[in-house]
């Protein structure tokens, strides 16, 4: 497996990546944001936007949010790193892929003068959260908040020193 950005040609790829490891969790409520998953050009042209490959095959992809990034949601400084949609197909679960990612998007995040990692997810994603459990990653209320009416994001943190 490769850790890599996606080359141009891959990114519609990687969006219906995204849109497949998140299908469980797109609700009514939630539509819109089937088309926001999907548009990983988007991601990669106004944060930056990762891959696990295996050659030409993608496993999967992250976004990371550098700081001024727009798809920076809780992050409130340089000194805090973020990543968001984390996804990993469906198919190749289990195998380390999305570990693999989000200890990418901590490297990026040190880069960039990171000291503590931040992250919002939602309560039912609890293969993300066994894998941030494993990375060290302990549960924030205080920062938990609600996108839109009815979507409760609970938050996770991480010092990186
Ligand atoms: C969260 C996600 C990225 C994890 O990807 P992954 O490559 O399976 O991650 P890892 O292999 O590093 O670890 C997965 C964990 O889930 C378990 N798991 C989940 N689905 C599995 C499957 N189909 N087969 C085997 N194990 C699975 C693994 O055993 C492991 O937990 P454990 O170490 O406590 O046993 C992936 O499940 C996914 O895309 N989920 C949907 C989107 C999502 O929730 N994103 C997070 C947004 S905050």
């Amino acid at each position: 497996m490769e850790l890599r950005r996606p080359a141009r040609t891959e990114l519609d790829a990687a969006g219906r990546l995204c849109v497949a490891a998140y299908e469980d969790f797109f609700t009514g409520a939630e539509d819109f944001y089937r088309d926001r998953v999907a548009d990983v050009a988007l991601r990669d042209r106004e944060a930056e936007v990762w891959v696990a490959a295996d050659g030409t095959t993608l496993l999967g992809c992250v976004t990371f949010c550098p700081p001024g990034s727009p798809w920076r949601e809780l992050a409130r400084d340089a000194t805090e790193g973020e990543f968001r949609m984390l996804s990993v197909h469906p198919d190749v679960r289990g195998r380390g892929v999305g570990q693999a990612l989000a200890a990418l998007c901590e490297a990026r995040a040190r880069e960039h003068g990171a000291t503590r990692m931040v992250l919002s997810s939602l309560p039912t994603m609890a293969a993300a959260h066994r894998v941030y459990a494993r990375l060290g990653y302990t549960r924030c209320p205080h920062r938990d908040w609600d996108p839109v009416p009815g979507v409760h994001l609970i938050a996770f943190t991480k010092e990186l020193t």
